[in-house]
């Protein structure tokens, strides 16, 4: 297995600024799926890196073999631990989250606790260190609920269609108005859909791939009509820490999406076709999520032009290096389905 291969793709490191480079970077949530792989790229711009996790989700294996980096076990609803931590810190990325929608269908207030308070617990504690330079805040797509109009600039109306997304709507609007009423230097960026190696979630792309390696020839899914915009996670990663970066970003709400949308039956066609293999689609009724997003389709125009950031991975080749890294490592949440309820995997 290896988990701690460093990448950063040469353009960026090429046409970034130095900024980050011997900056302490705080980045919570930085052992999950998003967050190993923003902490390599910062690694890769010469920052020094402090993840705070509670490895609820987030694995420390993942992360280990970066060089100047710390890990401190410890969660964003405690104020006095995330005090300490900011108190080292001149930047911060804010990745921690339960970010598992159906987990939000039955522990509602734990993802308010989380998503909502838990950020407010951050920015708090960057306000009153009055050392914090960028404060990039991780919202998400899934705040827009279904698409009313596509493409979805930031400008599409908010209109959160699970727990999930009404918490995480929740921690960005009180980021933002921190940012307002004391001077937060904030950042809000929404991730459309991303995938690639070093999963933690039994997100849609690892479980297809995950349910072909279990069964050969069938895959058991729910809403294969619904479609999701999604980037590869270096590109996922660029968006973010260019967010840190950029001035001119302080106080606007950015999304970081491809501006494609595949329904999930193509993807289980463009999965089978790379494992070489005829799969059937089964559905599932129990897989059906209640009050489910149909739609997402990303306009990234504002990232484009506030940050430079463009998508760079093509579907293709994102899901080919995600299959390689699954044949290669077994994510542990590749149980057998057993019920939204039972998927639950806080470890605290
Ligand atoms: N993956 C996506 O497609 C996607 C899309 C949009 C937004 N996001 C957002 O990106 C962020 C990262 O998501 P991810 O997909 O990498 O999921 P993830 O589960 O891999 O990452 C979340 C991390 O936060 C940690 N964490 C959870 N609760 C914590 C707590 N109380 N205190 C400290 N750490 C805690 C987990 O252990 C994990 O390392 C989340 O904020 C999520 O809402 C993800």
């Amino acid at each position: 297995m290896n988990h701690s291969n460093i990448s950063c793709p040469k353009k960026f490191l090429l046409t970034k600024n130095n900024k980050l480079r011997n900056k302490q970077v705080l980045v919570t949530g930085g052992a999950g799926f998003i967050g190993s792989e923003v902490v390599r790229q910062l690694h890769s711009l010469g920052a020094k890196i402090i993840v705070f996790d509670n490895y609820s989700s987030g694995r420390k294996r993942y992360i280990n073999k970066i060089p100047n980096l710390v890990q401190v076990k410890g969660s964003v609803s405690s104020p006095s631990k995330v005090n300490d931590v900011v108190s080292k810190s001149d930047y911060i990325i804010n990745l921690a989250s339960l970010p598992f929608i159906p987990d939000s269908f039955y522990y509602p207030g734990e993802f308010f606790r989380v998503n909502a308070e838990g950020s407010i617990n951050v920015a708090m504690a960057a306000i009153r260190s009055k050392r914090i330079k960028g404060f990039v805040h991780i919202s998400t797509s899934e705040v827009y609920g279904t698409a009313k109009t596509v493409p979805m600039s930031e400008n599409h109306p908010t209109l959160p269609q699970s727990t999930y997304a009404a918490s995480k709507l929740a921690g960005e609007r009180a980021i933002f108005t921190l940012h307002k009423e004391h001077g937060l230097p904030a950042v809000i960026i929404r991730p459309f859909n991303s995938y690639g190696p070093r999963i933690t979630q039994p997100y849609i792309i690892p479980e297809i791939i995950s349910q072909i390696f279990h069964n050969k020839n069938f895959v058991k899914l729910g809403n294969v009509e619904s479609s999701r915009d999604f980037t590869f996670v270096s590109d996922t990663a660029r968006g973010i820490i260019s967010g840190l970066t950029e001035d001119k970003a302080i106080g606007e709400t950015i999304n970081v999406g491809s501006n494609t949308s595949y329904k999930m039956k193509y993807l289980v066609k463009e999965i089978a076709k790379i494992l070489k293999q005829n799969v059937e689609i089964k559905i599932d009724k129990k897989r059906f999520r209640p009050y489910d997003v149909q739609k997402l389709v990303c306009d990234y125009k504002k990232a484009k032009k506030i940050l430079n950031w463009t998508p760079k991975v093509s579907i293709d080749e994102g899901l080919t290096k995600t299959v390689n890294w699954m044949q290669n490592n077994s994510p542990d949440f590749a149980t057998p389905f057993e019920g939204w309820a039972k998927i639950y995997r806080m470890n605290l």
